[in-house]
């Protein structure tokens, strides 16, 4: 085969076969095709999908398989033949794995996240454990085993021997403009869930000012992309969509938000009620692929969250790889910020607009996010909101506190907290937080 008769045909809208496919793909990954045909390739690609419209499902199904096949698989399906996964397309303040994973184990479903740290965003889901004293976040396929057999559920880091082909593509997708292709995003995402072979996968594609896709259209059109290769593989799935138009729940910053994930597993309701909403939904799209009706699922979820099952196995997760659960039980003795400041309304009226890019953008400034790679995270610091878009606020009252240990940060961080925040006399009606 010849790469560049293959580009050609790209560049001109058609459909390269599955051979074709694992071609490009194997040769890439092995060095053989050199990243300046790459790039022309994944150019085509990008524009017949986002120019064009022009995506094959099936072209893109061979897309993913090839980039699984490219590395490990773990499959876990002889000791577990149900196992449960859930991958979010990233929001802020989303703190969901840690609420919804837990209670669908209590219901019975195993389930093993594979995750990733944060770059650019306030930590990512193994940062936000490892606030947590002790917790192991890179456990091998063994110790993955282990873990699952002691409590059913596991997250840790995805390791390099997964899905390598997408790890070279995507950073030439990063210096190439080619991010943002639906399709190519799709079968990025997807080449690393399917490499553990979970028998059943939710997805959930977030929108709005916290997300990767800020139009709903968008997040639509990737959610569809995402269930049709699904399908093409003969993998069934349930995709939510969620609005990201605001921090999810109350907390951003990696130890708070495992404080706000302990509270609400341990009952606490009280302005988390969003949170716990898309928690509930996730746990229940995934209870219902083994088999019950949505309103049997729904019923158990809320019933292993609300009898406290839910958070006895995330005790016994947060064991089973090592963790301290002395801090869950204990959530005081995580080490707070040496100063917590309130960031005070500017003036009375209905909050109208939080963009979240510049909470994330304060976050971090405080400590709890990685400017480039590398940075240490301070797993203490962070903001906890204290108004939610559409509720009146005094001036004065406070809007949010931010938590750091970097003192010379905070009138920085202030200063992005209260261009944020969007305070008007009309209230706004709120979007619906879950579309399915
Ligand atoms: N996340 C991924 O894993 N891949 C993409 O292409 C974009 C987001």
């Amino acid at each position: 085969m010849n790469p560049v008769e293959l580009i050609a045909r790209k560049r001109d809208g058609k459909k390269l076969s599955p051979e074709e496919i694992a071609f490009l793909v194997q040769g890439y990954a092995e060095d053989k095709i050199p990243d300046y045909q790459m790039s022309a390739f994944i150019m085509a690609y990008y524009f017949q999908d986002m120019v064009c419209g022009n995506l094959f499902y099936d072209e893109l199904a061979s897309l993913t398989d090839a980039m699984v096949h490219s590395g490990e698989i773990l499959d876990f399906s002889a000791d577990f033949p149900l196992l449960y996964d859930k991958h979010s397309t990233g929001g802020v303040g989303d703190k969901v794995s840690f609420i919804s994973t837990p209670i669908v184990t209590a219901c019975g479903l195993p389930s093993l996240l594979l995750s990733g740290r944060g770059l650019g965003h306030t930590g990512g889901t193994l940062d936000k454990m490892e606030s947590i004293p002790g917790i192991r976040v890179n456990l091998n396929r063994e110790e993955m085993l282990r873990a699952l057999k002691e409590s059913g559920m596991v997250i840790t880091g995805t390791t390099s021997a997964i899905a390598p082909a997408d790890r070279k593509l995507y950073a030439l997708r990063d210096v190439t403009a080619t991010v943002p292709s639906v399709g190519l995003i799709s079968a990025s995402i997807l080449s690393k869930k399917l490499a553990i072979r979970p028998s059943s996968l939710v997805l959930d594609v977030k929108y709005g000012s916290g997300a990767f896709m800020k139009d709903i259209n968008q997040a639509k059109r990737l959610a569809s992309c995402m269930q049709k290769i699904l399908t093409e593989l003969n993998r069934s799935c349930r995709v939510l969509i969620t609005s990201m138009e605001e921090p999810l729940g109350r907390s951003i910053g990696n130890a708070l938000e495992i404080k706000e994930s302990i509270a609400i597993l341990q009952g606490e309701k009280d302005g988390l009620e969003d949170l716990i909403q898309v928690s509930l939904a996730l746990a229940a799209a995934s209870i219902e692929m083994s088999g019950c009706s949505p309103a049997e699922a729904r019923e158990k979820a809320v019933a292993a969250l609300q009898s406290g099952a839910a958070y006895q196995t995330f005790c016994s997760f947060v064991e089973a790889q090592g963790g301290d659960v002395r801090y869950l039980e204990k959530p005081d003795l995580f080490p707070g910020a040496r100063h917590c400041l309130p960031v005070s309304a500017p003036s009375s009226g209905y909050v109208t607009h939080i963009d979240c890019e510049s909470m994330v953008l304060a976050a971090n400034i405080l400590g709890a996010g990685r400017f480039q790679l590398g940075d240490s995270i301070d797993h203490a610091a962070g903001i906890v909101t204290c108004a939610q878009r559409g509720t009146w606020i005094e001036a004065g009252q406070t809007l949010a506190l931010m938590h750091s240990n970097r003192r010379e940060a905070l009138a920085e961080a202030e200063a992005r907290i209260l261009s944020a925040y969007r305070i008007a006399p009309q209230s706004i009606q709120k979007e619906e937080l879950i579309l399915r």
